[in-house]
């Protein structure tokens, strides 16, 4: 149960053209479970997070935590029982790193706890620069002192002094990072142009729950007021609002009709309304969403901005539903800069999509036809296999590890829908 899988070479073999249907849980969101698991390093007691995702990334969270000290256990079923008493290594393992660009988040934690912290420039996905200087502008103005130690960045100091903090930009692990290293600061720190994201209130409603004092997370300004100490705390990760959206997108794009259960329409708004836009009908409930696709789409002209406007992480996929969308749409990238890699993925496909800069502009509707696609990253591998999904005949979607790390269940969830998926070994 606790043995991690290794990075595979597998692909997935998909044959097209069949309406999803029926219904799906959204799982725990990978985004709100890293986190959560970074700040279990911030108490000796245990902490019992439920609803974690089964995905790669957990398991390298795991791993990472695990080098650190602290005694991780899975019970299965998305049940992580975690206890750092015994964390006191300070050096994250680069090996480990560069697997993971939440990995990064240790440093927070283990600053506010330990004092002192050191971690390599993290991997994760090749979407862009990806800088790091919100975190450590973050921690410098904790009062730590910052440095390099070999292929680290290193940061020292006990105790953190709460700070006014104005993020240049609002960086959604750069905040979640200040949050971890001033929640046991002396004083309070306010963050101003903070990231808003749900995961971010997530992250504070585990640390309150740890006993810490954090309001306004969810917000442009967080405050967080230091306590002495921090205590084990039993969370359940929030539903995974990118996993919902690119099945929502799935569904649209293969003119299905499924319910989305657990997702969590209120984290959606920017998705739904422009799903709505262009013709397919979404209708919100309690305790989930119903998605049902038509059979033509109008174009439309779509940002990805930081939340609460249209993720970054659904920019892919909205693209992948947009080739069935009559007329000219416009899907512009203003987060990352390099995120349209995929769109040569989607021609392969047939589809009619060039990217200029960062904006692809796609000629709809195109009929897609079975490709051989390469999963470039998590959320460009969900483009390419929306694409394959809709496509008529077979398409085998390469490098499937990378959609392994971030969606849980995949091919069975996908399969439970009525697709055609299987996973072919090399
Ligand atoms: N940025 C800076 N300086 C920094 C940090 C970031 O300029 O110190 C810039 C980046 O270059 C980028 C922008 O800020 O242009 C946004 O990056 P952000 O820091 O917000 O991203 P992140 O925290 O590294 C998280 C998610 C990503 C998601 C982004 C944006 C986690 C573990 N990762 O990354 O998720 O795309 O926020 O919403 O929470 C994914 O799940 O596939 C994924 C890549």
């Amino acid at each position: 149960m606790d043995t991690p899988r290794p990075a595979s070479r597998d692909s997935f073999r998909i044959e097209g053209g069949v309406p999803l249907r029926g219904v799906v849980r959204i799982s725990g969101a990978k985004n709100a479970a890293l986190p959560a698991m970074a700040a279990t390093l911030l108490t000796a007691d245990e902490c019992l997070l439920e609803n974690v995702p089964e995905i790669d990334d957990v398991w390298s969270m795991a791993r990472i935590l695990r080098v650190l000290g602290a005694d991780v256990r899975s019970e299965g079923q998305g049940r992580w029982l975690i206890r750092a008493a015994g964390a006191n290594e300070t050096d994250a393992p680069s090996d480990l790193v560069v697997h993971l660009r939440a990995s990064f988040l240790v440093m927070g934690a283990l600053l506010a706890r330990l004092g002192e912290a050191a971690c390599a420039a993290p991997g994760g996905d090749v979407v862009g620069q990806r800088p790091l200087d919100v975190h450590l502008g973050g921690f410098r103005a904790l009062g730590a002192e910052l440095g390099r130690r070999g292929d680290k960045f290193f940061a020292k100091g006990k105790p953190l002094r709460g700070a006014r903090i104005f993020l240049d930009y609002p960086s959604v692990m750069g905040t979640e990072n200040i949050m971890l290293a001033a929640a046991l600061a002396e004083g309070t720190t306010t963050v101003v142009n903070a990231a808003a994201e749900p995961e971010i209130a997530f992250l504070a409603d585990m640390i309150n729950a740890m006993g810490g004092r954090i309001r306004g997370a969810g917000s442009h300004t967080v405050e967080i007021e230091g306590v002495e100490r921090l205590h084990g705390a039993h969370l359940r990760i929030i539903p995974d609002r990118i996993e919902a959206g690119t099945f929502a997108t799935a569904v649209a794009a293969t003119r299905g009709d499924v319910e989305l259960v657990e997702a969590q329409p209120r984290h959606l708004d920017a998705l739904i309304y422009k799903m709505r836009e262009i013709g397919v009908q979404v209708s919100e409930h309690e305790g989930g969403m119903r998605v049902v696709g038509q059979q033509s789409y109008r174009a439309t002209a779509v940002q990805a901005v930081p939340y609460p406007g249209l993720a970054t992480d659904l920019q892919a996929v909205v693209a992948a539903l947009l080739t069935q969308a009559g007329g000219v749409s416009f899907v512009h990238e203003r987060v990352f800069d390099n995120r349209m890699m995929y769109v040569g993925e989607l021609r392969k496909f047939g589809a009619e999509v060039v990217s200029a800069g960062a904006t692809a502009v796609i000629s709809g509707p195109t009929p897609l036809i079975g490709a051989t696609a390469r999963a470039l990253d998590i959320r460009a591998g969900a483009a390419a296999m929306i694409a394959a999904l809709v496509a008529e005949g077979v398409s085998t979607l390469t490098d499937a590890y990378h959609l392994d790390r971030g969606y849980e269940l995949l091919r069975d969830k996908l399969r439970g829908l009525g697709a055609r998926v299987e996973r072919v070994a090399h």
